[in-house]
């Protein structure tokens, strides 16, 4: 595991962006695991600019989604379907057809995780961006899940919907499940670059990098994996040496 502590916070956007277009540059065909959440969207901001300036270019890429709310309509604009598409995906040149997730209106959620799960297991995420949440979440993986687990309809905790609802109108309307990529999906993928900012992060990077691999923290899993590069500020990492 690589940790690297950037300062100031504004610069750790833009090693993320090095690290996402170093990758997309080299492989023949790219696969990258994009997450939501406010953490990456000054990276896409800067993915954004840079491809502006011609610096990357995405159109030999595929995007895969770490996770859908279920039940979200098509045009809601926090299905993070759209939460991508608006914030980064549809202002660089992936191909149509190229950002795909899971299907949060499937008609069996249920099939329908496992569907994407064999589609990731066919062929597994080249780099992967992941947030952590400050109970120590990765993508909806809450406290409590198994790192085996692979891709499957989840209930939302409290805590996480109560922070979700920031993007809703209110907590009424946020989704009670979601469909998220397993603990173990998550941990296929060649490359990890968990991304985390401030001093709210800093609790559950400590418990993530440093602490038992428990399933009380389930971004512990990701001690075992043997390519994962940790971009933290200074506030996110306090605990960390
Ligand atoms: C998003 C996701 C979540 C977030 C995490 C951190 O697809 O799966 O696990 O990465 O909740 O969210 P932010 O970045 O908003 O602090």
């Amino acid at each position: 595991m690589v940790t690297l502590v950037v300062e100031p916070p504004g610069r750790v956007a833009s090693r993320v962006a090095g690290i996402v277009e170093t990758y997309v540059a080299s492989a023949p065909l790219p696969r990258l695991g994009l997450a939501t959440g406010g953490t990456m969207l000054d990276v896409y901001e800067t993915l954004i600019q840079h491809w502006r300036e011609g610096r990357v270019d995405f159109s030999r890429s595929t995007a895969f989604l770490l996770d859908e709310y279920v039940g979200l309509d098509r045009q809601h604009a926090q299905s993070y379907r759209n939460v991508i598409r608006y914030t980064f995906t549809s202002h660089v040149d992936f191909r149509l057809g190229s950002v795909i997730g899971p299907d949060g209106i499937a008609t069996d959620p249920v099939a329908e995780a496992h569907r994407y799960e064999q589609k990731l297991r066919a062929a597994p995420v080249g780099l992967q961006l992941l947030g952590i949440g400050r109970n120590g979440h990765i993508a909806f993986n809450e406290p409590g899940s198994h790192h085996d687990t692979k891709t499957r309809v989840v209930s939302l905790s409290p805590d996480t919907r109560r922070a979700n609802s920031r993007f809703f109108h209110s907590l009424a309307d946020v989704p009670t499940q979601a469909i998220t990529q397993g603990i173990s999906t998550i941990l296929k993928a060649h490359h990890i670059v968990l991304v985390a900012r401030g001093e709210g992060k800093a609790r559950a990077l400590e418990a993530a990098l440093l602490g038992d691999v428990s399933r009380t923290v389930p971004g512990s899993a990701l001690q075992g994996h043997s390519n994962v590069t940790v971009v933290a500020d200074a506030a996110a990492a306090r605990y960390l040496s």
